[in-house]
């Protein structure tokens, strides 16, 4: 089904007959206005009645708006307003948008099921008369003159699971099969951190990216920003973004094993991927930064002890994850239950983020991921390294280009972010370029078998910088 795209598109059926679930599978939330939402926008919630009619007045500012600058609306409401539903016609008509109609087609007994299942079931006689009213209104709405009418069969929308449902999402990847997940490494969020992160969030998840992934310093590392630049505590940030309810994966790249208790960070990670319905990762290192160490009261061990912990904590994540509360024995640990609720909704991925042979070798034997520089040729090497234990594992890298709208703001930023480093240098180390010169180089990541890319970008102030990646994504 290929509807014209951008349209004004009007759903028209009874409670329960499955339109909110057809458009939100279909569109982005911010094209839809539906009449619901926008009574608990004004009124007290969904089904207060009495903020009907303060709803649909922002409604049709809502539609005015949106279809007067050319954007996609999707106007979701029973539909059954015949006075209402020829003014949209007209709308579109004086805007030049495609006209289309969804009429949805699920039988009676299906949209009183589903209507009875909900928390607050419309009344059955007020459903009845929806359903009668349905009926009679559909042969009508062929002669209206839209563009399109797109009749919804039950199938068709049970065929698609709700975007709400605990399922994994489909797996976001550019035309060169790469997944690409914003590395927010800076937060220069001002006086409010919350809509500062939330604006980030959002605009990665319209922009198309993958996922989100998040830093675990305790000090902001120096090269990224001075010491006394904010560095949030990660999962209780990435829980705020949990809670925006984006298709984005969220984890952190990546928690050193130093920092906390491994049993504890399998604990935030299984409660952040219940939170997301399933997209959560944890990326996992040895440390490497002893003053965040010793400023936190945290030991900071010898190398070959900090990657046996590594080991050790894999294994215990691994093992409260696993299904069942049985024993372990394994390896490297003892637990005697591995109870832990919730329990994470799919397979929760473990990426070792670090280049040392040893590590590399712990991510291709008890990893699903291993994390390194995007920098050629010492990828090739990395690449070869991992694939010679695992068929495997998936190869993410870390890259850090500065990208710029044309070669002109490319080198302004060169300039602006090079510090005492010399230009010419910085370009190269940077890949400076525009996002065609990031996409041809990625090209060939792709062919070497990369899977994942973490794109951290120094100059992300916000959200205006984020979408100005989204070309990257295509
Ligand atoms: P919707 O909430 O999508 O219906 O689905 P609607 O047409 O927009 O209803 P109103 O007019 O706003 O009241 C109703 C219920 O049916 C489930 C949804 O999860 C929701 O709880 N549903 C919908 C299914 O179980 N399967 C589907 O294919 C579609
Ligand atoms: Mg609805």
């Amino acid at each position: 089904m290929n509807l014209p795209d951008p349209a004004l598109v009007v759903l028209v059926g009874p409670s329960g007959s499955g339109k909110s679930t057809w458009a939100g599978a279909r569109y982005r939330r911010d094209e839809i206005v539906s009449s619901d939402a926008l009574r608990g926008v004004v009124g007290s919630g969904p089904h207060d009645l009495d903020a009907t009619g303060d709803a649909f007045d922002l409604l049709e500012r809502v539609v005015a708006a949106r279809t007067g600058r050319g954007l996609t609306t999707v106007v979701d409401t029973l539909g059954t307003d015949q006075v209402r539903r020829r003014a949209w016609l007209a709308r579109a008509r004086e805007v030049g948008l495609p006209a289309v109609l969804v009429v949805m087609d699920t039988p009676d007994a299906e949209c009183r099921r589903r209507n009875a299942a909900r928390d607050r079931p419309v009344p059955a006689p007020v459903l009845a008369g929806q359903l009668t009213r349905h009926r009679a209104l559909v042969p009508e709405l062929g002669l209206e003159g839209w563009d399109v009418v797109h009749t919804v069969t039950a199938e068709e929308t049970s065929a698609e699971p709700p975007k709400a449902s605990r399922e994994p999402a489909v797996e976001r990847r550019t035309s060169q099969g790469l997944k690409v997940v914003l590395q927010v490494s800076r937060f220069p969020w001002g006086e409010d951190p919350l809509a500062w992160l939330t604006g980030v969030a959002r605009a990665a998840d319209q922009a198309g990216f993958a996922g989100l992934s998040l830093m675990d310093h305790l000090i902001q590392i120096p090269q990224v920003d001075r010491a006394w630049a904010s560095i949030p505590e990660p999962w209780v940030t990435l829980g705020a973004v949990a809670g925006l309810g984006t298709e984005l994966e969220l984890g952190t790249l990546v928690t050193p094993v130093t920092f906390r208790a491994p049993g504890i960070t399998a604990k935030a990670a299984a409660t952040l991927d219940v939170l997301t319905g399933g997209r959560a990762f944890v990326g996992v290192g040895a440390g490497w930064w002893e003053r965040e160490h010793a400023a936190y009261g945290l030991d900071f061990p010898p190398p070959r002890e900090r990657l046996d912990a590594l080991e050790r904590g894999i294994e215990t994540m691994k093992a409260l994850w696993a299904a069942g509360t049985k024993p372990h024995d394994g390896a490297r640990v003892s637990l005697p239950e591995t109870t832990c609720y919730p329990r994470p909704v799919g397979t929760l991925p473990v990426i070792v983020g670090g280049t040392g042979p040893r590590t590399l070798r712990v991510a291709a034997t008890l990893g699903d991921a291993a994390n390194v520089p995007s920098a050629r040729p010492a990828l090739d090497g990395y690449v070869e390294t991992l694939r010679r234990r695992s068929e495997s594992v998936r190869v993410t890298v870390l890259d850090l280009p500065t990208i710029g709208t044309d070669r002109e703001d490319a080198w302004a930023r060169v300039e602006r972010l090079r510090g005492r480093t010399a230009a010419a240098a910085y370009a190269e180390r940077t890949h400076a370029g525009t996002v065609a010169d990031q996409r041809d180089r990625w090209g060939g990541l792709a062919d070497l078998g990369v899977d994942t890319v973490f794109l951290g970008v120094a100059d992300l102030d916000g959200a205006d910088d984020v979408e100005r990646l989204a070309g990257l994504l295509a």
